[in-house]
């Protein structure tokens, strides 16, 4: 079974500076004849502010022609306790409108075929009724899982350096629900746990759980990023899923522009005024 996780694509017909990236990805992705394609989120500029984003990254990934999921990121349904764009109802009712659950259960072919689990990694750490809804359906989606191997999907990933680092702020899953997630990730032997967020590139294995950092498709993000580990690089991520396992190939996309985020974030990603909210 070929899969391909691609992330940060950063879509938005009123914001097209990362616009020239989707075409060669969508070329590659048919070219490449995966039997699914799943969208570790930030699909959009500001879906999160601009409904228009959703609907716009919603309709080129039906264009694609192959079937795909997405898990949301913060700039698609807002984040955990942002001042101006917390993840809420009224955010994640607009994801499902036009992007489908944010959260979601793939099972592979045969018995011992993989679980396949998206999670809303924006909901970690917000204390909405969601947060502890999902937290209970994971819960029940590994002990359901019984001798399938597992793979997680989600925006933002668990950690940077290690299981046990100090909150790193916007980079990584706060440490009281990485400690829950870690726990689960530990005791059901999680097989891969894939995200995206950084727009850096990495695979490490550690107690037998493959994490990879997919790389965005749209942009690097230069000195305004703090030093962490990873591969600043765009493409995507093929990846074999069978029995005996999973192989991930970071994968080279031809044709993609080498984008900054520090050389437009004026404009894509303007800050309020003073005074403003
Ligand atoms: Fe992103
Ligand atoms: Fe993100």
């Amino acid at each position: 079974m070929r899969l391909i996780q691609i992330t940060d694509t950063h879509l938005s017909r009123g914001k097209p500076h990362f616009a020239d990236n989707w075409a060669p990805l969508a070329r590659w992705i048919g070219e490449q004849r995966p039997d699914l394609v799943i969208h570790t989120g930030d699909v959009t500029v500001d879906g999160a502010g601009v409904e228009d984003d959703l609907a716009y990254a919603a309709g080129l990934l039906r264009d694609l022609g192959v079937r795909w999921l997405a898990v949301p990121g913060n700039h698609d349904v807002g984040d955990a306790g942002h001042p101006r764009q917390p993840v809420d109802a009224a955010r994640l009712a607009r994801w499902h409108a036009h992007l489908g659950p944010d959260r979601w259960i793939e099972d592979l072919a045969g018995a011992k075929g993989w679980r396949l689990i998206g999670l809303d990694a924006m909901l970690l750490g917000s204390g909405l009724a969601e947060e502890a809804a999902q937290e209970a359906w994971l819960d029940a989606a590994m002990a359901e899982a019984q001798g399938r191997p597992v793979a997680w999907f989600l925006h933002r990933p668990l950690y940077l350096d290690s299981p046990e680092e100090a909150d790193t702020g916007y980079w990584s899953v706060q440490p009281r629900p990485r400690a829950r997630l870690m726990a689960l990730v530990r005791r059901h032997r999680v097989g891969l746990v894939a995200s995206g967020h950084l727009h850096k590139a990495s695979q490490t294995v550690g107690h037998g759980t493959r994490f990879v950092w997919a790389p965005a498709s749209s942009f690097l993000v230069g000195a305004m990023q703090p030093a962490m580990p990873g591969e600043k690089r765009l493409g995507a991520v093929l990846y074999e899923f069978d029995e005996a396992g999973v192989s991930a190939e970071i994968a080279e996309v031809p044709g993609l522009s080498q984008h900054w985020l520090d050389d437009v974030i004026a404009e894509v990603y303007p800050r309020p005024s003073a005074g403003s909210r």
